[in-house]
């Protein structure tokens, strides 16, 4: 049995919930320390999951035992505290997205590989039982010769019931870079890397009123695009429609439908770890429901498959480079919102394998 690798939490406020409920369940790791420049915060999560240590970042990075540091922080710090983690030659996952800008991203990535440690970034959803299984029958052939995507967000938008939304109407956020992650990603695993983008966007309201708690009434500016219709065509050949909307009084989402020569397959919401497949072959008069199977834990196997790729010296699958290439799609969509032209993409990155039904973060793996 070789010993769990030892990781720091950076962030602690409050996706780290999630995070430490489940990283503290799984034997290859070990979270041994809880850091965040609030460090009231840092004590309580500590105290709150049993996790032996808790103080600064710095402490965290001159921790012998500390390995991998699982960077929770808010999207403008993912670049320095990642970077000041490579330099303390520590493994890295960043939550999403992977830096604010792809040059940052990519300058992250080169300092990692410089300094031999891995990048890993979230969404792990794409680890999970749904996305694994399309995944699965999609690679035994399931739908015929995959062609195409679509895939849906629309709704009003978050303004409604998240007490202090403004930030997610300002550059860096509205929905297609809030929620584009998880859908981007999806299609990465599926398809692999895209070439090129088009995109049309559009913003129905120069102003939005917060909608709950103490800032109820209060108005705030929308300074991004509230509507982005996006094109997308992939190395591999196939061509994806994605919609990002918080213009939209009909709400849907989680929707993905990817089409083959053979079918179309309905792919659970990219934004959980389960739920059922759907399946129409053509002459079907209605969806045949495939119940998605593997594992399902939650946010954090992202990290366990870093700690296992490392024992094995296999590459992790939620990679630092599919991450930049999702940032570079969504950076690129938005520009071509603004320029009207198709914009290329450069980054790339190997496709992860396929997770064994078998994989399980719960058991220890060696
Ligand atoms: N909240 C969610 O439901 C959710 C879901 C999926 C992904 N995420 C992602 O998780 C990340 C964190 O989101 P959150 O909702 O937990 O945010 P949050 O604001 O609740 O927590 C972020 C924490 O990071 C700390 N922090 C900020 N800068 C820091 C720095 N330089 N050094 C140390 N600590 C620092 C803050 O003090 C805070 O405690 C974001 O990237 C977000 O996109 C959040």
């Amino acid at each position: 049995m070789s010993e769990p690798l030892g990781l720091a939490v950076v962030g602690c406020g409050n996706i780290s919930n999630q995070y430490l409920k489940n990283l503290t369940r799984f034997p290859d790791v070990q979270v041994l320390f809880c850091a965040d420049i609030d460090s009231d915060r840092a004590k309580a999560q500590a105290a709150a999951y049993d996790i032996p240590a808790a103080g600064s970042v710095e402490q965290a990075l001159d921790h012998p035992g500390v390995g991998l540091v699982v960077n929770l922080t808010t999207p403008a710090a993912h670049a320095q505290v990642a970077t000041a983690a490579v330099a303390a030659g520590k493994h890295v996952w960043n939550e999403k997205p992977l830096t604010l800008d792809v040059a940052a991203g990519r300058q992250l990535l080169e300092r990692a590989t410089a300094a031999g440690v891995r990048v890993g970034c979230a969404p792990d959803t794409v680890l999970g039982a749904g996305i694994q299984s399309a995944r699965r029958l999609i690679g035994e052939g399931g739908i015929g010769t995959p062609l195409s995507a679509l895939t849906l967000l629309q709704s009003m938008g978050p303004e409604g019931w998240h007490p202090d939304p403004a930030f997610l109407f300002a550059p860096g956020a509205g929905p297609l870079f809030d929620l584009g992650p998880y859908y981007l990603s999806t299609l990465a695993v599926i398809f692999g890397p895209a070439t090129r983008v088009a995109a049309v966007s559009r913003q129905a309201r120069d102003t939005r009123t917060v909608g709950s708690g103490p800032k109820q009434g209060t108005e705030f500016p929308v300074q991004v695009p509230t509507y982005t219709a996006a094109l997308a065509e992939y190395a591999a050949g196939q061509a994806a429609q994605l919609l990002f909307s918080w213009d939209s009084p009909l709400a849907r989402q989680g929707f993905i439908e990817i089409t083959g020569s053979e079918a179309t397959l309905a792919i659970p919401d990219p934004n959980r770890f389960d739920g059922d497949l759907r399946i129409r072959r053509a002459g079907d008069g209605d969806w045949t429901v495939i119940p998605s199977a593997g594992a399902k834990a939650g946010r954090g196997m992202g990290v366990v498959d870093m700690a296992r790729s490392m024992l094995e010296g296999g590459p992790h699958r939620a990679s630092g480079e599919m991450a930049l290439h999702v940032l570079e799609l969504m950076t690129k969509i938005e520009q071509s919102g603004a320029s009207g032209q198709f914009e290329p993409v450069e980054t790339t990155f190997a496709t992860p394998a396929p997770l064994s039904l078998e994989w399980d973060p719960h058991a220890q793996a060696a």
